[in-house]
């Protein structure tokens, strides 16, 4: 259907959409309605394409050939999509998060590449349609090569890796990229030629910006290249005048802003310096030596005698938590240590595990009840009133080195203070490090204790012998 009743009919639906991404965001906020919030962002995603198929007018001029690519395209994304979904790991989500970005703001780099032809055809060249649309291709690409390493390297695939005078390098691209935005925004009939380079400059750019990044600040990278293929897609919705665009990129883009600050702040850092320190990157090797004394273990029994005795127990989840899966598991021990009366709490740091608020769903999803999690600060605060502290696969988040050792490349980086209770346990398999690749001072402490095995195995007997006290 087209003419003015479709058009009215796709603007209605445009304006549903906006509205159920708006719900879903706020839904998003609360773990009870994320899923839910989750879903209503879905359906408002299918009205928006299926009206846009439906009453979109300029789809109509080549019909076959535009409904056979749009199925065509359908199709495929969903079978990947669907696949890919239901075939990921819990532990391989931010990969799959990561990717799916780059993959949005590849999608806004061809939107602006095919917008710059059309124009090209037409010759309707004007300098502020030319700049949204150099905008949507610089900021989609960068966010489509830097979202590609980031897979990369949450996936363990490829390493931090500086180049020499990287940061100049990085400072060049930049200034090769404004200048050519401004020398084509200013041509009457600009060339396709530099369109493509500038494509080239920002893949390039994307790639050299995210590759020295490790470490601690993957966290603030992966929310920030968020934030830009929001930007992106919002440039696009600008360009078609889409308001679902525009509202879904405009959401995208200053929720993905808000958390780049957030996580700046979490991790004591500017994000300036994220973008051009390299915290954490390179610089592994600087924590590895030193005194280290000797690590003490403790069993299953001893481990939990000092739990049930304990008035007051708190649990540092981290990424081996979801590596065992053993979220269910630690809800049944804070059950079964409920019951004997001793008051459980669990602190969680904001970059613990791999994504953004990674352990507040992953317990979210076992049904631990949200008052129980408490912010790192306010945990600190209580700590000193803890008896047991139960390190359950975490590590940079609890190594002291970010707090007493300037070498350490996560130096800086706020932690979980766990050496101000009266008692630690850290769970883990083996010696192994943490993401950042660094020795943990925490193991050799004489208040620590290491209770090694999967952490979902160790839960359980630990359960079964709390259970038997
Ligand atoms: P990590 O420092 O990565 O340490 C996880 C620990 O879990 C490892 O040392 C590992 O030791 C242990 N582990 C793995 N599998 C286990 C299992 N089955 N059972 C028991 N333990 C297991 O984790 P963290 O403390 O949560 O810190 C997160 C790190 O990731 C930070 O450096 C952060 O900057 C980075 N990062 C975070 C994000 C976001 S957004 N959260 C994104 C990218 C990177 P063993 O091998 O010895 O068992």
């Amino acid at each position: 259907m087209t003419g003015l009743l479709g058009n009215s009919l796709l603007e209605i639906c445009y304006v549903i959409a906006s509205i159920t991404f708006i719900l879903a965001l706020k839904m998003l906020s609360s773990p009870d309605k994320a899923r839910k919030g989750n879903l209503y962002a879905a359906y408002g995603m299918v009205l928006a394409i299926v009206a846009t198929i439906l009453f979109k007018e300029e789809l109509s001029i080549d019909k076959t050939l535009n409904y056979a690519l749009i199925l065509g395209g359908l199709v495929i994304g969903t079978i990947f999509g669907f696949r890919m979904a239901l075939k990921v790991q819990m532990t391989a989500m931010p990969q799959m998060v990561s990717f799916f970005n780059g993959m949005g703001g590849a999608c806004a780099a061809v939107i602006s590449i095919v917008e710059f032809n059309h124009l090209q055809h037409t010759g309707n060249f004007d300098p502020g349609m030319t700049i949204v649309i150099l905008l949507g291709l610089i900021i989609g690409s960068v966010s489509f090569a830097g979202s590609i390493i980031a897979y990369g390297k949450l996936e363990g695939k490829i390493g931090d890796k500086a180049l020499p005078a990287g940061q100049i390098l990085n400072i060049v691209f930049l200034v090769a990229i404004l200048g050519l935005t401004i020398f084509i925004a200013t041509m009457n009939v600009p060339e396709q030629t530099y369109i493509y380079i500038l494509l080239a400059l920002s893949l390039i750019y994307g790639v050299l910006f995210v590759m020295p990044i490790g470490g601690a600040d993957m966290p603030v990278v992966i929310s920030l290249l968020n934030s830009f293929t929001g930007m992106a897609a919002a440039f696009g919705g600008f360009l078609y005048g889409n308001q679902a665009m525009l509202t879904g990129g405009i959401l995208v883009g200053s929720a993905g802003t808000i958390l780049t600050v957030l996580m700046c702040k979490a991790m004591n850092r500017s994000l300036m310096n994220v973008i051009i320190g390299s915290f954490g990157g390179g610089g592994a090797a600087a924590a590895h030596g030193g005194e280290q004394g000797t690590i003490k273990e403790i069993s299953v029994t001893d481990a939990a005698i000092l739990l049930a005795y304990a008035q007051k127990v708190c649990v540092v989840p981290g990424y081996g938590l979801a590596v065992a899966q053993a979220q269910h598991t630690v809800h049944s021990l804070e059950k079964a240590l409920e019951e004997k009366g001793v008051v459980f709490k669990y602190a969680v740091h904001p970059v613990a595990g791999r994504m953004p608020g990674h352990m507040n769903v992953l317990l979210a999803e076992a049904d631990v009840p949200y008052p129980k999690l408490q912010e790192m600060e306010d945990a600190n605060d209580e700590m000193g009133s803890t008896d047991v502290v139960l390190v359950i696969g975490a590590n940079d988040v609890v190594n002291p080195a970010a707090e007493n050792d300037p070498s350490s490349p996560i130096y800086g980086m706020p932690i979980i203070k766990v050496l101000e209770a009266k008692n630690v346990i850290v769970m883990k398999r083996s010696m192994g490090k943490g993401y950042a690749g660094i020795e943990n001072e925490l193991f050799f402490h004489p208040k620590n204790r290491m209770l090694f095995g999967d952490a979902k195995d160790s839960l359980e007997k630990l359960i079964a012998e709390v259970k038997n006290l």
